[in-house]
């Protein structure tokens, strides 16, 4: 057995960072609520790469960012039960919910550790890292993602999965341009997640930030998907007030963005009701990056 199957908590943490504490205080509620878009949202992602994601049967694999445990839980399946799958994540809420997930699976393969990838992850351990919109948090990215390079054997594989450019998502990007016709862009000390959910999108500049984080190999693909963004335009608004680049001008902007909730709900009722519906709910486009790399051989 190795360490980090027995552990709760990923080794060398330090007090939880600003961005930690964010998780858990602020967004880890607001997830939770909005996990059944969320989940859906985030798999239409992964589920056009795991098919092609560099796993063998006995691997050991960590899932950096893991959130409720799901792309976990897949990839133990992938492993089998000579494999083994760690998922660590920052937010204790997230982690709670994934254990007990675990629990109704009889898996035996699998454990949620809790950890700040960007502070250390456990070392030269795994055959395979992955994130599913785990890494674009990392206010340090070079400093996470090495972490996850040195959390890898020599030769590992590594699969990270970003959002690309605001405009290529307008889920995400759609109702921020509406509530900003309402309210002042966050200031520069707003409290974050840390960069946010484009921080990655632009090919060249992440391509240099793994350069400089010692990968090699290192390829990109573009998944495009459509998202359910809520069951009916309540939900929908709800969705976008709470969460993501919309959320956060709502959030910062306090009490002036509750005197005008009214008008902003009816500005994003217009626009959501402008969007694609199919039978789950309310539609729209939303694109990735599939990026994959590895550590050197040595
Ligand atoms: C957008 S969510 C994605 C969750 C999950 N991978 C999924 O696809 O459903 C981002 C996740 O990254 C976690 N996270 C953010 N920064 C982190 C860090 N520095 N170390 C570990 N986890 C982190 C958050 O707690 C959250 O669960």
């Amino acid at each position: 057995m190795t360490q980090t199957e027995t552990l709760q908590q990923v080794p060398g943490q330090g007090a939880d960072s600003e961005f930690v504490q964010f998780w858990n205080e602020v967004l880890g509620p607001k997830f939770n609520r909005f996990r059944h878009i969320l989940v859906g949202g985030l798999t239409r992602h992964s589920e056009a790469v795991f098919p092609k994601l560099p796993v063998r049967e006995g691997d050991r694999a960590v899932d950096v960012g893991c959130g409720w445990g799901d792309t976990a839980l897949k990839l133990a399946r992938m492993v089998g039960p000579d494999g083994q799958v760690v998922g660590i994540d920052c937010c204790d809420m997230f982690l709670e919910i994934a254990r007990k997930d675990l629990a109704e699976t009889g898996l035996k393969n699998v454990s949620f550790v809790r950890g700040d990838a960007e502070v250390a992850l456990p070392e030269a351990e795994f055959d395979f890292a992955f994130a599913r919109f785990g890494t674009m948090f990392f206010a340090n990215p070079v400093a996470g993602l090495r972490n996850m390079r040195k959390s890898l054997k020599p030769g590992g594989r590594m699969v990270h999965i970003v959002w690309r450019s605001p405009e290529d998502n307008p889920w995400l990007s759609m109702a921020k341009q509406e509530v900003l016709r309402f309210l002042p862009p966050p200031g520069e000390d707003a409290r974050t997640c840390g960069p946010g959910p484009f921080s990655m999108s632009d090919e060249p500049t992440v391509r240099k930030m793994m350069e400089i984080a010692g990968y090699e190999d290192i390829t990109f693909e573009r998944i495009d998907a459509p998202v359910m963004i809520g069951h009916d335009v309540k939900d929908a608004i709800a969705f976008q007030l709470a969460i993501g680049p919309a959320g956060e001008v709502f959030r910062e902007a306090g009490a002036e963005a509750e005197e005008k909730r009214t008008q902003i709900e009816a500005a994003l009722e217009e626009a959501i009701n402008r969007q694609k519906r199919d039978s789950d709910g309310i539609v729209m486009d939303s694109s990735s990056w599939f990026i994959s790399a590895r550590n050197p051989a040595g």
